[in-house]
C-alpha cells in the first residue's frame, strides 16, 4: 500500500472476467474511491499470449507472474485465469507473501479450498471469492454474513448460466443445442472448455462451495453427485411441457442430521416452482434456513460484467480491511458430515423408453416396477417409432438404488428396445 489511500492490484487473467474487471475499475473508479476512500490501482496483469491486442496499456502486460505474485508493490491479487494450475500454485504463494487474493475460480476453491484458506490462516491474509458462484449474485456474501445466524437446511439453486441458456432456448425458441452453446460461447457466459458447464462440473464445483458454507463442513466437487444436460433432446423437453414441468440443471443440497445431500442433475420442476421460472442466462438459489425461512437470490449468473460487479465487490472489501485493519471472518468449515450416497437419495423419476408396441407389454413394464417395488404415478404413450412405442413412465418417490436396478432390469426384457431417458422431478421447495 502506498501511503494510506492507494491500494495496488494485479490482475492474473485478461480474458472475459478480467476485462470486465479492468474496464469498470476506470469506468467507476470516481464512485469506487468514493465509497472506498481509496483509490484502486491496476498495475499489472498477467497474460499467456503477450501479442494479443488488450485494453490496457502495454507496460502493464506481462507473461511472468513474479511481477504480481508476492511482488512488494502489489497489494492485491486478483485470479481470473480459471482452471486449477497454476492458479491454485499463483494463489498460494500470494497468500503466503501477505497478498489479499480475490478470486472467481471456482474451480480451485472448490478442489483446493482447505489447502487455501489454511494458507490465508497461517498468514492473516485475506481471501475472497464471491464472483466463483452465480455470477453477480452476492449469494457467498448472503450465506457467510447476512443469514450468519441461521441453520440452514437446504440450498436448490440454477448454478450454471451456460446450461440455463441452452436449456431455456431450446425450451422457449426450438434452438437445437450446439445453435444456443454457439451463443452461450459468443456472449462469454460459457467456460474454457465448455464440457465443464455441459457435463455439471461447473455446477458441482459451486453446489460444494455453497454447501460448504451454508451447512459448515467442507464438501469437495468430487463428493458432488453429478449429471450434466448432454443426454437431454428436444423430445423431453416436449413431454415435459404437456406435463407441466420445466426442465432445469438443478443443483441441491440438503442437511440431514449426520449427512449432508449434494448433487447436480437435470430436472424436472412444476411450471409454478420459483425456480422454473428461471430462464436465459439468470441464476437463482432458494435457501432454506431457520429463522429466516425461505429466501431466493436470483440475478446474472454468468458474463464478464455480472461476475466483475462480484470481483470489484470483493476488491473494495478486502482494500476496506486492508485499511482499516479488520479481521478476516476465514474459513467456516467446522465439521466433516459424510456426504449421502446417492442411491439413498429420493425421488420421483421420469422413464422414457422404446417398446414393442403389441398387447401385453404395458402389463410386463408395470409388473416388473410392481415387482421392485415402485409405485407408478402415470404412464402415456404418445407415439410411434416404426413398430415401437414411445412410453413415458413417472413414478412416485423412491430411492435412487431401487430405480437404478428396474432400469438395468428393464433394459433386458426382450419387449424394451431401450430406456432413452431418466430425469428425476423435485416438486417441493426445500
Ligand atoms: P477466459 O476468457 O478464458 O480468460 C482467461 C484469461 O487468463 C486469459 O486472459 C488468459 O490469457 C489468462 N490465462 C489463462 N491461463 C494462463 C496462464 N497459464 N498464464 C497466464 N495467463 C493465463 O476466462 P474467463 O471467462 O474470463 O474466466 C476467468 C475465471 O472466472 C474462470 O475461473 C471462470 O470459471 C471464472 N468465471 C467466469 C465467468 C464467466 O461468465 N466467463 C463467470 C464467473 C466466473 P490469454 O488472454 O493470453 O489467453
Ligand atoms: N460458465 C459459467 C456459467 C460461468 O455458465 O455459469 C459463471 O460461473
Amino acid at each position: 500500500m502506498e501511503g494510506e489511500r492507494r491500494v495496488r492490484v494485479g490482475l492474473l487473467g485478461l480474458g472475459n472476467v478480467g476485462q470486465s474487471v479492468a474496464r469498470v475499475l476506470e469506468e467507476n473508479s470516481y464512485w469506487i474511491e468514493r465509497k472506498l476512500g481509496a483509490r484502486l490501482e491496476l498495475k499489472k496483469v498477467l497474460v499467456r499470449d503477450p501479442h494479443k491486442q488488450r485494453p490496457v496499456p502495454v507496460d502493464m502486460i506481462t507473461t511472468d507472474a513474479r511481477d504480481i505474485v508476492a511482488h512488494p508493490k502489489i497489494d492485491i491479487v486478483v485470479e481470473l485465469m480459471g482452471g486449477l494450475e497454476p492458479a491454485r500454485s499463483l494463489i498460494i504463494q500470494s497468500l503466503q507473501a501477505g497478498q489479499a487474493v480475490v478470486t472467481a475460480n471456482k474451480e480451485v476453491i472448490a478442489h483446493a479450498g482447505a489447502e487455501i484458506f489454511q494458507a490465508a490462516a497461517v498468514s492473516n491474509a485475506q481471501l475472497a471469492f464471491e464472483g466463483s458462484v452465480a455470477g453477480g449474485i452476492p449469494i457467498i456474501e448472503a450465506l457467510k454474513e447476512a443469514l450468519a445466524a441461521n441453520r440452514i437446511s437446504c440450498l436448490m439453486g440454477i448454478i450454471n448460466g451456460t446450461t440455463n441458456f441452452i436449456l431455456s432456448k431450446m425450451a422457449a425458441e426450438g434452438v437445437d443445442f450446439s445453435t444456443a452453446l454457439t451463443e452461450a460461447q459468443r456472449l462469454g457466459y460459457a467456460e474454457a472448455d465448455p464440457a465443464a458447464d455441459l457435463e455439471g462440473h461447473d455446477a458441482a464445483r459451486k453446489i460444494a462451495i455453497l454447501a460448504s458454507i451454508a451447512f459448515e463442513t467442507r464438501v469437495s466437487d468430487d463428493a458432488v453427485y453429478r449429471q450434466g444436460i448432454q443426454a437431454v433432446t428436444a423430445d423431453d423437453i416436449a413431454y415435459g411441457r404437456e406435463l407441466g414441468w420445466t426442465l432445469k440443471l438443478l443443483a441441491l443440497a440438503r442437511r440431514h442430521s449426520e449427512t449432508v445431500e449434494v448433487r447436480v442433475h437435470p430436472t424436472f420442476l412444476p411450471n409454478d416452482h420459483p425456480l422454473a421460472s428461471v430462464h436465459g442466462v439468470s441464476n437463482a438459489v432458494f435457501v432454506q434456513g431457520y429463522p429466516v425461512g425461505e429466501t431466493m437470490f436470483y440475478g446474472p449468473g454468468a458474463g464478464g460484467d455480472a461476475t466483475a460487479s462480484a470481483v470489484l465487490a470483493d476488491m473494495m472489501m478486502v482494500a476496506r480491511r486492508r485499511l482499516s485493519g479488520g479481521k478476516e471472518l476465514g474459513c467456516t468449515c467446522f465439521d466433516q458430515f459424510p456426504i449421502l450416497p446417492i442411491a439413498t437419495v429420493e425421488t420421483e423419476y421420469y422413464l422414457r423408453l422404446e417398446a414393442a408396441d403389441k398387447p401385453g407389454v404395458m402389463a410386463e413394464i408395470a409388473r416388473l416396477f410392481g415387482k421392485n417395488a415402485i409405485s407408478l404415478n402415470s404412464v402415456i404413450q404418445k407415439r410411434s417409432i416404426g413398430s415401437d412405442a414411445e412410453i413415458v413412465l413417472v413414478t412416485h418417490r423412491t430411492p435412487e438404488g431401487k430405480l437404478q436396478n428396474t432400469v438395468a432390469a428393464l433394459n433386458t426384457l426382450a419387449c424394451v428396445k431401450a430406456v432413452r431417458n431418466v430425469i428425476r422431478i423435485e416438486r417441493g421447495q426445500g
